[in-house]
């Protein structure tokens, strides 16, 4: 169906909300491409775009949004292209903060952050300690994150707890390996958006997307608005998500 802008606001069930959405914020370089731009302008008109999509979020009563920034594999980039995302990172988080703060707004990263840059980790360190009694939008940064490292992280901690005897090998759980990722005390996201295109998930979150539904739009990241995120939405509240068993119709008609 296709809808024009801005309509989908007054389509939304308020009391449906996804509770967890994660994005893939994709295509950047072929937005930049396109307007025979440097890849560096197409990461700095998607981070106008975050700064829309988090206030959105926040302004709609999203509880959480997970965002993959920046992932192991982005290492492979040029030098130049990975220099520059790190520094849009500390820009955004140095001139977001106070907005952020204020709309109570949590700041979490997702990742290893500890081989950023220095500068990267005083940033980040003091955007999690500044918003972290806020009640809002817990707002997730999947930083230098990849879902293979994360799960093999997990395994390494299980076997060392077996090793030392403090666990036995029965004792591990779905429960237990979901408390050794970073997304411990995080529900598993409910939607997940990818923009761009890509049929591919790209090592985000493969643990916990077990049932989450996908939607992927054709849309560059720099041009992704919040009405395309009221689509995506808008949606997801079509879907019937049966886990794995039947809707409610399909289970009265066995009970009959
Ligand atoms: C996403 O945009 C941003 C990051 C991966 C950091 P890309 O830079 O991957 O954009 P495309 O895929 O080349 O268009
Ligand atoms: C996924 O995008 C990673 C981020 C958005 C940070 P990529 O552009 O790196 O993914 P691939 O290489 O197309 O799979
Ligand atoms: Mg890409």
């Amino acid at each position: 169906m296709v809808k024009k802008n801005n309509s989908y606001e007054k389509l939304i069930q308020a009391d449906n909300l996804p509770c967890h959405i994660a994005i893939i914020m994709d295509g950047n370089g072929r937005w930049a491409h396109k307007r025979l731009l440097p890849r560096t302008m197409g990461h700095r008109a998607g981070m106008n775009t975050l700064k829309e999509i988090v206030r959105a979020c926040s302004d709609l009563g999203i509880k959480i949004l997970t965002v993959y920034a920046f992932s192991t594999e982005n290492w492979k980039r040029p030098w130049e292209e990975v220099d520059y995302l790190m520094k849009l990172l500390v820009e955004f988080l140095r001139k977001e903060i106070n907005e952020l703060n204020q709309n109570q707004v949590r700041i979490k990263v997702l990742g290893n952050y500890n081989s950023l840059p220095l500068v990267c980790q005083a940033e980040i360190e003091d955007a999690i300690n500044t918003t972290n009694n806020n009640s809002g939008l817990l707002f997730n940064i999947a930083l230098n994150y990849g879902s293979r490292q994360e799960i093999l992280g997990a395994v390494k901690n299980l076997a060392q707890q077996i090793a030392s005897g403090e666990i036995n090998p029965d004792m591990i759980s779905e429960e237990s390996i979901s408390r050794q990722l970073y997304t411990k005390d995080i529900p598993d996201p409910d939607l997940l958006i990818r923009t761009a295109g890509e049929m591919r998930i790209s090592n985000f979150l493969l643990w916990q997307i077990a049932y989450t539904e996908l939607w992927i739009t054709e849309c560059l990241w720099p041009e992704f608005t919040k009405d395309d995120l009221l689509h995506a939405i808008w949606d997801y509240q079509q879907r019937d998500r049966r886990f794995g068993g039947l809707n409610s119709e399909r289970q009265d008609e066995i009970n009959a």
